[in-house]
């Protein structure tokens, strides 16, 4: 467009056109269209229109483009874990440690999904799901999983199977939108030959608020936040099956796990080892020694304890695996 700006806007031209669409808007002041008309302009001005931000002082614009020059120099994982940890590093360590921003190094997350293979973990057709996805540590090396799985594959069909297939929750909106742009990275090639735009995959939302959907997840996959939760009396009778006394998000997001896991499916989470042992966790315990059909794999976070099922639970918790290794 001839006069348009970087972004190929034409600012003037645009402006003329929103004016118009006001003007018949008014004139059809009391018509249910003409509601729509103002609606609509006012819609699109908003998007178009500089968004108003305050300005970062220089040395911080210069922290931005160093970080950015080094992060475009790693790949996809290690340039989101830098970056995420740069971030994370930032936040108040209050609203840090209430959300739990601890974003996972990419080396431990390539062991949870070697361990999700060697589950039976179908790359080519499985649905996956991270419900606490901020930084993309297992969104991105699973589609990047997939699009190697799928050789040969026409990039649009590409694109359509993996937007049909791979969901990201969030809370946090940055962390989400460093999941889709590192989704975005992996995805490029494919977009580019298929001359689409990426797929949104990520939902910025309280992942507790959400509801199974009718197609359950073949491998739900991550990271959950750790720590205390006050819990209202709506989300404690959602939960109740598991909980006991005081409520841990992450055994909350286990729970979680299993109703949007499909029976047979795997869950493979990041956790502390608390949950094996301690009265907090018995009822937690008893659902998954219940829930015999999932099988539950477990990567130590912390110490170099090797797990053991929980008492009654027929889970099948691997041991004995390098890092990095599909063993
Ligand atoms: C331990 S971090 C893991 C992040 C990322 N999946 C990774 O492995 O690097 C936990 C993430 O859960 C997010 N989170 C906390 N509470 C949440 C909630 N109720 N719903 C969705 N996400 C939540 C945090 O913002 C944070 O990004």
């Amino acid at each position: 467009m001839s006069g348009g700006d970087e972004t190929g806007v034409n600012r003037r031209a645009l402006s003329e056109i929103l004016d118009g669409l006001l003007a018949f808007g008014n004139d059809a002041s009391d018509s249910f269209a003409g509601l729509r008309l103002r609606t609509l302009a006012h819609h699109f001005r908003d998007l178009f229109e500089p968004l108003d931000v305050p300005q970062l002082p220089d040395w911080a614009l210069t922290v931005a483009a160093s970080l950015g020059e080094e992060a475009a120099a790693l790949d996809t994982n290690a340039a989101a874990y830098q970056i995420g940890l740069a971030y994370s590093g930032m936040l108040p360590r209050e609203h840090r440690a209430a959300l739990g921003v601890y974003y996972t190094p990419p080396a431990l997350a390539a062991r949870l999904i070697s361990q999700a293979t060697a589950a039976g973990v179908d790359w080519t057709r499985c649905r996956v799901l991270d419900p606490a996805c901020g930084g993309s540590a297992f969104l991105a090396p699973v589609a990047r999983r997939i699009v190697d799985e799928l050789p040969g594959c026409n990039p649009r069909v590409l694109l359509e199977n993996i937007s049909a297939r791979l969901r990201g929750y969030e809370i946090d909106p940055f962390g989400a939108w460093l999941s889709q742009v590192s989704l975005d990275a992996v995805l490029l090639p494919a977009c580019r030959d298929a001359r689409s735009s990426s797929p949104v995959l990520v939902t910025v939302c309280d992942s507790l608020e959400r509801r199974p959907p009718p197609e359950l997840f073949d491998l739900v996959i991550g990271n959950p936040p750790y720590g205390r939760l006050r819990l209202d009396p709506r989300q404690r009778e959602r939960f109740k099956r598991s909980l006991f006394g005081h409520a841990n998000v992450y055994g909350l997001f286990t729970d979680l796990a299993l109703q949007f896991v499909r029976p047979g499916g795997v869950i493979a989470f990041v956790t502390p080892a608390s949950f094996l042992a301690g009265e907090y966790f018995k009822n937690l315990r008893s659902l998954l020694g219940a829930s015999a059909e999932h099988r539950l794999h477990h990567a130590l976070h912390r110490g170099r304890r090797r797990l053991r099922p929980p008492p009654g639970a027929q889970a099948r918790l691997p041991h004995d695996e390098s890092p990095g290794g599909e063993g």
